[in-house]
This record gives structure tokens, sequence and C-alpha cells, in this order.
């Protein structure tokens, strides 16, 4: 079952008209929550990004924070698998087409959950490949806007290659990759860029910068220039989907020993670790 502007439904059955400004335009925005064992992780912090990006975007938010957080709910509970993830994107309505917002138009919601699909672990134990490329997309992607043919056309040169992410330099200085944000390790230091307009402020980033802090891990978020991101000894992408995956080969050449660094492996541990706490509390508030 999918939500679509209120109701729930199959997915056959949900069609929205062609003049949605979502189709049209791409004018719209979107969040991934994942779930483990029926618990969505970090949803109010989702909600918030959705918040954020409904409000730079200028679009209305047609639901409260705990509307949002009854229907993912309800979502949740209709899907036959313990692990999901949960897409929801809202769009600035159906309108005739004119790129000035049209007025008194309803928001557009859809929301769908699928199995959530995690890397597997022999990609985990053996790292993944990726490859550079120019950020050549808008200077606002701190939105999270469904108009994606920059991340896509991004995506697709590391997709031509076989390796799993694009990481991406804009003015000599890493930004993110094409669906991920990314950190490097330079000695025992883990290194990433800070948030702004150039990237996403990632859910995984924030939990894998708290879990840094809370194990005393020593951290340095300012720019990251090519150069180090050259000469790192691990590269990290993080994301809700790839949680913490360490990139062993970039641009067909290795990441420090070519093989995941220790401050991945304790950094992947500390993420499992979390992910059960979290676990643990949702099942504990879902029995009281
Ligand atoms: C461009 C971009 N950066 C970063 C991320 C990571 O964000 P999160 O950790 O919230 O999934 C994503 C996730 O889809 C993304 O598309």
């Amino acid at each position: 079952m999918i939500f679509l502007n209120g109701k729930f439904m199959p997915i056959e059955q949900a069609a929205v008209p062609v003049l949605d400004r979502g189709f049209i335009f791409g004018d719209g925005v979107y969040e991934l929550v994942p779930v483990y064992s029926r618990v969505p992780f970090r949803i109010d912090e989702h909600l918030a990004r959705l918040e954020r990006s409904l409000n730079e975007a200028r679009i209305r938010n047609p639901y409260s924070r705990e509307r949002w957080r009854e229907i993912i709910a309800q979502l949740i509970a209709q899907q036959p698998y313990e692990d999901q993830g949960v897409y929801f994107q809202v769009t600035r309505g159906v309108a005739k087409r004119d790129h000035a917002f049209p007025k008194g138009v309803e928001p557009t919601v859809f929301i769908m959950s699928n199995p959530l699909v995690n890397p597997p672990a022999e990609l985990v134990e053996a790292g993944a490949r990726a490859v550079t490329a120019p950020d050549f997309r808008w200077l606002r992607c701190d939105i999270k806007s469904i108009s994606l043919i920059g991340n896509c056309l991004l995506r697709q040169l590391s997709a031509d290659v076989g390796a799993v992410e694009t990481i991406l330099l804009r003015d000599g200085k890493l930004t993110e990759a094409s669906a991920s944000n990314v950190f490097i390790v330079k000695g025992d230091v883990i290194r990433g860029p800070a948030k702004s307009n150039l990237i996403l402020p990632g859910i995984t980033y924030d939990v894998v910068i708290e879990l840094a802090r809370e194990a005393g891990m020593p951290l340095d978020i300012g720019e990251v220039s090519e150069r180090e991101l050259r000469a790192a000894d691990e590269i990290w992408v993080t994301s809700s989907s790839k949680e913490v995956l360490a990139i062993v080969d970039l641009d067909g050449k290795p990441v420090g020993a070519g093989r995941p660094g220790p401050a991945f492996r304790r950094m992947y541990q500390l993420y499992q670790d979390f992910k059960r706490r979290v676990m643990r509390a949702g099942r504990q508030t879902v029995a009281a």
C-alpha cells in the first residue's frame, strides 16, 4: 500500500495528474527514512529537514509533525517487511503550466515504503569503488529537492564503470557525493565539509559526527581540498541507505591501504550499536 493525498491505496491504483508541478518542473521536495525492525530511524530529524526543505521551497506543509508521524507509522504497519525505506514527497500541486507559483493549490503528498536495501556484508567488508567529478549542480543543494537530474547524471558516471558513488568537487573542494555525504580520515582525524548551501545536511552525517564526538574520535569539520581527498587514509560515504561505507578505490587508485581502515571499522560498529539502541527504545515505546 502507498499513501496519496490522504488515502491509502495499492500502488497500481495511484495516479497523479500530468500537470502536477512535480512532473512538469520537478517542483517538490522529498525525504527517505530508514526503518529497522519497524522502528523509523531519526524520524523527527527527517521531519524537521522536510519542514526546512518545504520552507525554503516556499511549499505549504500540508500536515503537522504529529500527523506526518501517524501516517508514516500507519504505512509502515501495512508493509510485510521489517526493514523498510519510507520515501515521501510533497510537490507544489497541480496547476496550468506557469513558472510562477499558482494560488490556492493543494500540495500533492505521496508516501511509499519499500524493503530497505543496505550494502551487502561483503561490500562493507571489502570496501567500495568511487570516482570523482566536478560538482555542476545548483547552489541550493541544502534543499532536498526532487529535481535530481544533476545528481542522476553524476551518479551515472560511477554506475557506468561499476562504482558505487561519484564524489563531487567544486572549486577544488570536496562537497558531497551524488547521493551521500563524504568524510575522510587522515591520521586519526575524521574530516568532512561543514554544512552549507553546497551540501545536503545528511541525517547520517549528523549521526556519524555525534558518534565520533561520543567516542572521543578526533573530528575536524571544515573545508577539505581535492588534494586532501586524494591523500586521505580513509574515505567514507554516508547515507540513510548506505549507512557508513568505506571507499577503498578512488578513480582507480587505492585509498590508503586499499581496504577499509581502522577508523571506518570503529565507526561502522558504533553505527550498528546505535541502531540497535534506537530499535530497542522504539520497541519499548510501542510496547508501553
Ligand atoms: C545528495 C545527497 N547527499 C547526502 C545524502 C545523505 O543524506 P541522509 O544521510 O539524510 O540519507 C543524500 C541522501 O539521499 C543525498 O541525496
